[in-house]
C-alpha cells in the first residue's frame, strides 16, 4: 500500500507504527498540579499503547467545512459589521513529521475578543461581547500547507486557577492532518506577552524549547500596510519537531 502523507518511510504497517509515536518530553503530563483542572481529568492509571491500524493511519479523510470564507472573523456577513480590537494576520505552514507540508486539511481556530471574553454561556467574564465578533474561524491549507485568517488580538482573562491568575493572550486551534493519528488540539501565544511565565498551562509543556513552539513570531512579511499586524506559526504535526498539544 502506498503509504500516506506523514508517514514514517523507515516504519511499515507490520510494525504497527506508521506514525512515530508521540514524543511525551515534548508534551505536557495529563495531571499537573499548577494546571488546577488536571488533576479532575487525567487518568488515574497508565495509558495503554495501541497499535495503528488502517483506522488510525487514514481515517478521517478528507473533512467538510471552511468551503466558505471563515478566515477573516474580523468581517461577520450576519451581523453586518467589523470586528472591534486590534487587526491581525496569523499565517503559517502544517507540516508533518518529516517537514513536509501538509496540503488541503481543515484548520479551526477559537478565541476571546478583543476584551478577553468568549461567546459562550459559560463565560463569566465581566467584559463586553461584540456583536460582531463570534471568535470562530476555519480555513483549509494551500497545496504548500498554508494557512491564514484575518482576526482581532485576543485579550487576556482572568481564571479561577489560582488567586489573580490571568490566561495570556491565546488562539486555541484544532488540526486533523492526514489521519486520525495526527489529531492535534492546541494553543498559539504572542510573543512578548508578560503573562507567558505565569501561565500554568504553558509551563506544563516541558523544556523551553517545545514552549517556543507554541509561540508565534512576529512578521513584517505578513503585516498588512495600514491595516493589521501579522504573525507566523508553524504547526507540525508529530514527529521529533510536533507542536505540543495542549487542552
Ligand atoms: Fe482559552
Amino acid at each position: 500500500m502506498t503509504a500516506p502523507l506523514g508517514s514514517d518511510p523507515a516504519a511499515t504497517m507490520d510494525e504497527g507504527n506508521v506514525y512515530r509515536p508521540r514524543d511525551a518530553d515534548a508534551h505536557p503530563p495529563y495531571r499537573h498540579p499548577a494546571y488546577g483542572s488536571t488533576a479532575l481529568r487525567a487518568p488515574s492509571l497508565p495509558p495503554v499503547a495501541i497499535g495503528q491500524t488502517l483506522s488510525e493511519i487514514t481515517g478521517p479523510g478528507r473533512l467538510p467545512g471552511a468551503e466558505g470564507d471563515d478566515a477573516d472573523l474580523t468581517r461577520n456577513a450576519r451581523a453586518g459589521g467589523e470586528a472591534q480590537g486590534e487587526r491581525i494576520v496569523v499565517s503559517g505552514r502544517v507540516l508533518d513529521e518529516g517537514g513536509r507540508p501538509v496540503p488541503d486539511t481543515l484548520v479551526e481556530i477559537w478565541q476571546t475578543n478583543a476584551a478577553g471574553r468568549y461567546r459562550h454561556p459559560a463565560d463569566g467574564h465581566d467584559a463586553p461581547l461584540d456583536p460582531n465578533f463570534s471568535g470562530e474561524g476555519r480555513t483549509r491549507t494551500d497545496g504548500e500547507g498554508r494557512y491564514r485568517f484575518v482576526t482581532v488580538k485576543p485579550g487576556a482573562y482572568p481564571w479561577g486557577n489560582h488567586h489573580n491568575a490571568w490566561r495570556p493572550a491565546h488562539i486555541h486551534f484544532s488540526l486533523f492532518g492526514p489521519a486520525w493519528a495526527t489529531r492535534l488540539v492546541t494553543q498559539m501565544y504572542f510573543p512578548g506577552d508578560p503573562l507567558l511565565a505565569l501561565d500554568p498551562i504553558l509551563e506544563a509543556v516541558p523544556g523551553d524549547e517545545a514552549r517556543a513552539r507554541l509561540v508565534a513570531v512576529f512578521s513584517l512579511d505578513v503585516t498588512e500596510p495600514g491595516r493589521a499586524l501579522g504573525y507566523e506559526w508553524d504547526i507540525v504535526l508529530r514527529g521529533r519537531f510536533e507542536t505540543p498539544a495542549l487542552g
